[in-house]
């Protein structure tokens, strides 16, 4: 058997996790919103016809952060249309994903709906269609408490209060030729920073997000972050990433080997985000907002159908992956990179939350969780204190398109506040168990809460609403002795050791 050994020391901290780590998003696309969060009429929704069901779900994962409403839909969308009396508004036609928008379910009602799941809002502008004037005029409705156009006109429809949104993001990947109003890197740099600029007047207490690449593999990547930074610098506090992975070469190994690039993504935009800021002669650092990240492959020849060949229809199956066990390992493997990044990385949604590419499912008999919803439930659970750095002796195994990768990634979480001490590993190594050893001894005296890992002997395990294949086991087979952790990792498991310390 392998062996791998992790050195933990109390002392070597990288950073606190920001709440907002665990956020994720919730798009006008498919049945995320209409059969999603919302359908009224449904034996399970509630007084405002949202899912009770969904909202269970989504409280369980206790996400803090929600982003809204897009995504690309963001880049073509009228928030007027989604506001004031029902009986007034009218249905639009979404261009992002060629669906006939109702505006049944919009601003109101999804600050209404945030509020149950105890999540706040992180709100896009359309800077594709649309530009500076508009984005002020929803930041006016949404956060200024009275006495104007925009804060009388909230205040007419209902909200007295305003809603207060802190978290605001200048557009959605505006370097995308897809993208309804793309921008080329000079064209975003200037709209941002005029529009952060004006949006900082009306409600200096927000926070802006810069539209970085949309993937990595863009060709204007990283040229886009550093002239769109050397822009808008002073008004952005983060900068945004989004990355999707999938197996689309079916090799398991070499899938599971992506979280390297993700690590390799973050390294680098790190690097511009301090190459402008050195330019600037600036105090401040950007931080990172990776608000868009997950596994997306499954549905995407569905996708291209349907947005194309397709009638114009409300809540159609769109993005609906359906998640395997390796999938649930790859969203581990970007947890744990996302926690290793603790100290830039404040702010990452997890795309999306319900229906589409999401950890919850709806149908007409209930929800279901999918595979990837344990991995971010652990992380969310027990990923929030201060990330220390671990020491890591592993094996190496050879991959098709990334060389020699390390067999075990692990990140560690200590809770001082909750006197705990949890690790996240991951085995990737699909042929070998590992012999794992933890040198925890600067913690002093400890005992073992529990170990959670799941593991499948098929990769390709997937649940559903009759069967849930993939669920956490509890593995009692960890022994201690002189501040030394021994346990093993069984080929291809996410694993999470929750230890009590004191
Ligand atoms: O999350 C699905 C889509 O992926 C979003 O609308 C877009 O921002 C990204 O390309």
């Amino acid at each position: 058997m392998r062996k791998t050994k992790i050195i933990i020391d109390k002392a070597y901290r990288v950073a606190p996790v920001d709440n907002r780590m665990f956020g994720s998003f919730i798009e006008h696309l498919g049945r995320a919103v209409y059969g999603g969060i919302y359908e009224p009429g449904h034996p399970l929704a509630d007084e405002d016809g949202f899912r009770r069901d969904v909202l269970e779900l989504v409280r369980e994962l206790h996400v803090p952060v929600i982003r809204y409403p897009g995504g690309n839909f963001v880049s073509n969308f009228f928030w007027e249309d989604s506001v004031g009396p029902l009986e007034k508004r009218v249905p639009r036609l979404d261009l992002a994903w060629r669906t006939l928008e109702p505006n049944t379910f919009g601003l109101g009602e999804f600050a209404k709906w945030a509020k149950k799941a105890d999540a706040e809002i992180m709100m896009a502008v359309n800077l594709g269609t649309r530009g500076t004037a508009d984005a002020c005029n929803l930041l006016e409705y949404c956060n200024h408490s009275s006495g104007t156009k925009y804060s009388e006109l909230r205040r007419e429809h209902g909200t007295e209060e305003p809603y207060n949104i802190k978290l605001w993001c200048l557009g959605n990947e505006m370097d995308g030729p897809w993208q309804l109003g793309s921008k080329t890197m000079e064209e975003y740099g200037r709209i941002s920073a005029e529009t952060g600029k004006a949006m900082k007047l009306i409600d200096s207490s927000i926070e802006l997000v810069s539209c970085g690449s949309s993937f990595k593999d863009m060709p204007t990547f990283p040229q886009w972050e550093a002239v769109t930074l050397s822009e808008n610098y002073d008004y952005v506090d983060y900068l945004s990433l989004h990355q999707y992975y999938g197996n689309e070469k079916n090799d398991g190994a070499d899938y599971l080997a992506q979280s390297d690039d993700m690590e390799e993504f973050i390294h680098t935009v790190l690097s511009v985000c301090d190459y402008v800021k050195a330019k600037k002669r600036s105090k401040k650092t950007m931080y990172l907002s990776f608000d868009e990240w997950n596994v997306w492959f499954h549905s995407k020849a569905q996708e291209e159908d349907i947005t194309r060949n397709h009638p114009w229809q409300t809540g159609p199956h769109l993005l609906e992956d359906h998640y395997t066990f390796e999938d649930a390992l790859m969203v581990g493997l970007m947890l744990i990179t996302l926690l290793n990044h603790a100290d830039r990385v404040k702010i990452a949604c997890l795309a999306q939350l319900v229906n589409v590419i999401a950890p919850i499912m709806t149908e007409e008999g209930g929800v279901w969780r999918q595979t990837i919803y344990y991995p971010f439930l652990h992380a969310s659970l027990y990923g929030r204190g201060t990330v220390l750095k671990t020491v890591t002796d592993t094996g190496v195994h050879e991959t098709g398109s990334h060389g020699e990768v390390t067999d075990v990634v692990n990140t560690a979480v200590y809770n001082e506040e909750r006197e705990e001490l949890t690790i996240f590993a991951v085995n990737r190594n699909l042929a070998e168990d590992q012999e794992l050893t933890i040198d925890v001894r600067s913690f002093g005296e400890f005992r073992v809460l529990e170990k959670l890992v799941l593991v499948n002997p098929d990769l390709k395990a997937e649940n559903s609403l009759t069967e849930e294949k993939v669920r956490p086991e509890t593995d009692t087979n960890v022994s201690q002795g002189d501040g030394i952790l021994r346990t093993i990792l069984r080929k291809a498991s996410w694993n999470v050791i929750r230890l009590r310390l004191g």
